[in-house]
Parts: C-alpha cells; sequence; structure tokens
C-alpha cells in the first residue's frame, strides 16, 4: 500500500469514529506503537505506557465505561452551540458520529490507552518556586504524551487505519483503572479506537480556522496576513 507523505498525512488525518470490526494485524499494530515511542517527553524521560486492549472481554468492559463517559458528556454539552467556525450541520454530524462511536466501542478491534507513569521524584524544585513548579506540571505532563499519541493517529493514517483521540473516559477514572487491573503510577491522558473506516468513512481534508485568525506575528494582536 501506498503511505502517504508526512504532510499529506497530516492534511488528511481526520477524526474517524465509525469503524469495522475486522482485525488490525499485530505487525501493523506494532509499528503504530513503535511510531508513538519516537515522539518527544520531557528530558527525555519516557515515561509513557500504553495498554493495548483486544480481547473482546476488555473491550466491552471499556465500551461501558465510554458509553457511561458519553451520556455525562452529552448532558454537560445539551445546550452548547457550535463554536463560531463550525456550521450547526457539521457540529451534529460530529456529534453523530461521535456517538455512534459510544455504542460501537466494542466492536473496534483495537483500543489503545496511553499514558504516563509518574517519574520518583529525583529532585525537588526550591522551596521558592514550588508553587511555580506546580502550576506548570500539568502541561508539562501533557506535553510528554500527546506528542505520541499524535503519532499514534497519523502512523494509523499511513496504514490506511482509523482512530480518534478521546479523553471522556477520565470522567470514570476509577473504573477504568479497576478494569484494566492500572498501578496507582500510571495516569491515562487518551483513549484510541483503532480500526478499518467503515463504508463511507474515509480519511480526507482537514478543514481549520485560517492561519491569519490563530497566528501572530511578533507579538499579540499583530495577525499573520490573511493569504
Ligand atoms: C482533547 C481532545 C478530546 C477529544 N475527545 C473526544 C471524545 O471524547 N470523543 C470523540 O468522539 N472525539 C473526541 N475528540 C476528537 C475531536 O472531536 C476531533 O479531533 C475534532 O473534532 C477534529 O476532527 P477532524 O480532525 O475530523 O476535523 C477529542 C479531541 C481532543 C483533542
Amino acid at each position: 500500500m501506498d503511505q502517504p507523505g508526512v504532510l499529506d498525512a497530516i492534511h488528511t488525518c481526520r477524526a474517524l469514529r465509525r469503524l469495522k470490526p475486522d482485525p488490525v494485524p499485530d505487525e501493523i499494530l506494532v509499528q503504530i506503537l513503535d511510531a508513538a515511542i519516537r515522539a518527544p517527553s520531557a528530558s527525555n524521560t519516557q515515561n509513557w505506557a500504553f495498554v493495548v486492549i483486544k480481547e473482546p472481554g476488555q473491550r466491552r468492559k471499556i465500551a461501558e465505561i465510554y458509553r457511561k463517559a458519553f451520556d455525562l458528556m452529552s448532558a454537560m454539552y445539551r445546550d452548547r452551540q457550535p463554536a463560531p467556525h463550525q456550521t450547526l450541520s457539521a457540529y451534529n454530524r460530529m456529534m453523530g458520529a461521535a456517538e455512534h462511536l459510544a455504542n460501537h466501542l466494542d466492536e473496534v478491534p483495537v483500543i489503545i490507552v496511553a499514558g504516563l507513569m509518574t517519574p520518583a521524584a529525583s529532585f525537588a524544585p526550591p522551596a521558592r518556586d514550588t508553587a511555580r513548579v506546580a502550576a506548570a506540571r500539568p502541561r508539562i505532563s501533557g506535553a510528554s504524551i500527546y506528542p505520541a499519541v499524535q503519532n499514534i493517529l497519523l502512523a494509523c493514517r499511513a496504514f490506511g487505519l482509523g482512530s480518534v483521540l478521546t479523553t471522556i473516559h477520565a470522567y470514570y477514572d476509577e473504573e477504568v483503572r479497576a478494569a484494566l487491573n492500572l498501578p496507582q503510577e500510571f495516569t491515562t491522558y487518551a483513549m484510541l479506537p483503532v480500526g478499518y473506516p467503515a463504508e463511507g468513512s474515509r480519511h480526507g481534508p482537514v478543514k481549520r480556522r485560517a492561519l491569519n485568525e490563530v497566528v501572530c506575528l511578533d507579538r499579540w494582536g499583530n495577525h499573520w496576513p490573511a493569504r
């Protein structure tokens, strides 16, 4: 199979939530995971860990938890309006696909849970800087796992597999921990269903807000020129 170049993969790596139950060969899974661990991490600590869920019983347990989390999210977002750049129909399509995933996650052949192991404290900040360091920590932690997660999405794209970054399992973190027998030191950051795209679902152009809306030159407010 011809694989897309890096920029092609980036530009066509849409969130795919309608996935076939067909199995994903282990040789491909290994390459996806191997792409994940090529990512950068703070001080190259590589404190990530991944749980690859293939067993039907385990997928069912996770799917039940995910369904509950989706219901909670739907209740919270019931009156939510689309973001200004989104049309109502695009928003409704996205939510419809998200609900489909919530209803069919158990049928997806592979679910990858990505997270971080809390490192043993090897240094302590000077006492006067403790609050400063603590305030930055969540961002630094996320930055040490989400590049690996994005590599998973792009590697899936390269192999013609669909996936989507999800995080709502965290609403029922304790249930996920119990189902997967996770150790205390492991914090989950993302859950990615992986499977071949269902009929009518395909990778394609990723639409985003314009660069000049989101990029400033030299200082805030000096927008990048429109093309
Ligand atoms: C932090 C984060 C959390 C997300 N959580 C979910 C989720 O719980 N369920 C879901 O279906 N998609 C989830 N998504 C996927 C986004 O909805 C998706 O990336 C976005 O709509 C862009 O989709 P597109 O690449 O197809 O344009 C999440 C994405 C991010 C970055």
